[in-house]
């Protein structure tokens, strides 16, 4: 990861914006991704400064008697006219069938390309809004607010969105960026800390994939992260950010090999989550054994020493998360495996490390080698 100086990226003080641009693509693509607190309550200026006047709030009906309420009275002071649509908490929402209840009430609402879609909540949300935006009338505008910290630091950056299908997760989607994400660290505070630990796997992940220096703040910082200190919230939250937001610029539909590596932990992680039954594990915790596993994979092909697997493990274990999946077949496993989409020809494809801080694509894994990672991290 080039930067100057590792140590000069921290401590954002009450609030940021990163801007996101992409090089090669006109300006109009182009977004940002504000964070602060409290900054729910001004999204209706923000979003009608842009010229917007009619908007469809798609919330998860979890955060609909709060965040979302904040967003639909802020935009309806600013004039703008505001739909909400609300939509059942949990995996199982990023279904086909759900995508059409959406596709459908937005006809009802007669919505048409100048209306803008407002995701507020967490990674299904976005996903599943993120979709139906990138798909209805051919495309509408997109803004992500997310209210989860995997939402925040990961799934809402980035323009991924999509649907699970019975045999894999995320295998319908589209490339959809939105043009603006507003991230209001306040949002955090109600969280259920399941849910905030299942963040806190994908926070773990930057530091492994990119970022030493970020994984030895967070092993020195846990009881503040796991209290959620406001100030440390904020310094991981837009750490995380950046280091997508340099990613994404460099390789947005994940082509060069460069995005790919934000998979890390994701290819057993979907095999498990497919396994279990969408919803059984938050994504983070699913992420979480999977990063153990990918890990654990590493090693036995002496790409890396024990020790990493340990210090990756004590950080998960800090943060209350899982390291050990429930036991499966692994051959059922290998077969959902085959069909993720870093798979080609059915041959498996891995994101491995080779220290902190640093991860690469291995190809043609032998299966017995993944199988006895499968069997060695079950319970
Ligand atoms: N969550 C992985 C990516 O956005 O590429």
């Amino acid at each position: 990861m080039p930067r100057s100086n590792p140590n000069d990226f921290g401590d954002v003080p009450q609030g940021c914006s990163i801007p996101l641009n992409f090089a090669r693509s006109s300006h109009e693509r182009n977004y940002s991704i504000q964070i602060g607190r409290g900054i729910l309550r001004t999204i209706g200026s923000e979003i009608a400064s842009r010229g917007i006047s009619r908007v469809v709030i798609i919330a998860d009906e979890a955060v609909a008697l709060s965040h979302s309420l904040t967003c639909e009275k802020s935009f309806l002071d600013a004039g703008v006219e505001t739909s909400v649509i609300r939509v059942p908490s949990g995996e199982q929402s990023k279904s086909i069938q759900q995508a059409e209840q959406l596709w459908i009430a937005l006809a009802s609402l007669n919505v048409d390309r100048r209306t803008a879609i407002i995701a507020v909540g967490g990674g299904v949300v976005g996903d599943l809004a993120g979709f139906v935006a990138a798909t209805f009338s051919r495309g509408l505008t997109v803004w992500q607010v997310p209210t989860t910290l995997v939402a925040q630091v990961d799934s809402a950056v980035g323009g991924k969105t999509g649907i699970n299908l019975p045999c894999g997760k995320n295998l319908v989607g589209a490339f959809w960026q939105p043009s603006g994400v507003i991230v209001d660290i306040h949002a955090l505070d109600t969280l259920p800390s399941r849910e905030y630990g299942s963040g806190l796997a994908e926070v773990v992940k930057y530091g492994m994939i990119l970022d030493p220096t970020f994984f030895s703040w967070l092993e020195s910082h846990c009881n503040k992260i796991r209290l959620r200190d406001p100030d440390a919230v904020e310094h991981i939250v837009s750490t995380c950010c950046r280091l997508k937001v340099h990613v994404v610029e460099q390789d947005e539909r994940e082509e060069t090999g460069l995005r790919v590596i934000l998979n890390y932990g994701h290819t057993f992680a979907h095999a498990i989550e497919t396994a279990s039954g969408y919803g059984v594990l938050l994504h983070g915790e699913a992420v979480s054994i999977g990063m153990v596993m990918a890990a654990r994979l590493a090693e036995r092909l002496g790409m890396i020493d024990a020790d990493i697997c340990s210090r990756q493990e004590f950080l998960l274990t800090s943060f209350d998360l899982p390291v050990t999946s429930a036991a499966f077949d692994p051959d059922i496993l290998l077969d959902i495996m085959a069909r993720d989409k870093k798979s080609v020809a059915g041959r498996l494809r891995f994101v491995l490390p080779e220290c902190i801080g640093k991860v690469r694509l291995v190809d043609s894994i032998d299966h017995n080698i993944v199988k006895e990672v499968l069997t060695a991290s079950s319970r």
